[in-house]
């Protein structure tokens, strides 16, 4: 079966001083999504932006805004983002035990509700999520920093993922409304089939996407067509 597979540009590889420009090449791309890297200096060392940045890009923007939360205490920020204009918010299964109650307050705000899980945390952290969440953001490098090599050994947690949708969709029938797949990290040309064919629904790619010569051509890679390149 074919599916769609949605690209998700990291603006935390962008350069922030000419920012027009970048959303616009991630338009221009062919690229669905702008991924929004939310750093605390808590969860991850790093400092990134804040709702600001989403309120800032939301009237110039239709495309998806996909904020992903590594900060502590995600719960402080749900409704910040959301009033910002986010589409998709998504917080960290390590950062917050009561995550049922996070995705029904993110629901409850009109937005659709992501959780993340870093290398080191199994798929089963977040089974008992999987029936009313809109993604899962599967980490395939530590979080904090773009330009890392994708760990091989998490995309099992894909499949697996794809393994519990499947499962989940024909207990639930026709009317579920299922959850996306995301991977982050260390995305590029080279490991995009490996995701691809586990069962990601979604490419966030950071660096690869920012130096990539041609964007186009990259955006087509990454959703599993031909490049482009010559
Ligand atoms: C890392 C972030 C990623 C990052 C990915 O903590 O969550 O979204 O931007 O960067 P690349 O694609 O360079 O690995
Ligand atoms: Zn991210």
């Amino acid at each position: 079966m074919h599916r769609e597979i949605i690209v998700a540009p990291s603006v935390l590889s962008a350069d922030f001083y000419n920012m027009p420009e970048e959303i616009n090449s991630i338009k221009e791309a062919g690229a669905e999504w702008i991924h929004l890297d939310v750093m605390d200096g808590q969860f991850v060392p790093p400092i990134t932006f804040g709702s600001k940045m989403v309120a800032d890009l939301r009237p110039h923007t239709g495309l998806v805004l996909d904020v992903h939360l590594m900060t502590a205490n995600p719960e402080n920020q749900v409704e910040s983002f959301a009033g910002a204009g986010a589409d998709y918010i998504t917080f960290h299964s390590e950062a917050h035990i009561h995550a049922h109650r996070l995705v029904q307050k993110i629901h409850g705000l009109g937005k659709l509700a992501g959780v993340s899980i870093v290398p080191s945390t199994p798929v089963s952290a977040v089974e008992e999520l999987l029936p009313g969440i809109d993604l899962v953001l599967v980490m395939t490098v530590n979080p904090g920093y773009g330009g890392q090599e994708l760990i091989p050994e998490c995309i099992r947690k894909i499949a697996a993922l794809a393994g519990l949708r499947e499962a989940l969709a024909k207990e639930r029938g026709p009317g579920w409304k299922g959850f996306l797949i995301s991977v982050d990290g260390g995305v590029n040309e080279k490991t995009a089939p490996l995701v691809r064919d586990a069962g990601a629904d979604v490419m966030v790619a950071g660096s690869a996407f920012f130096t990539a010569a041609d964007k186009a051509g990259l955006v087509r890679t990454l959703k599993g067509g031909p490049s482009g390149q010559q």
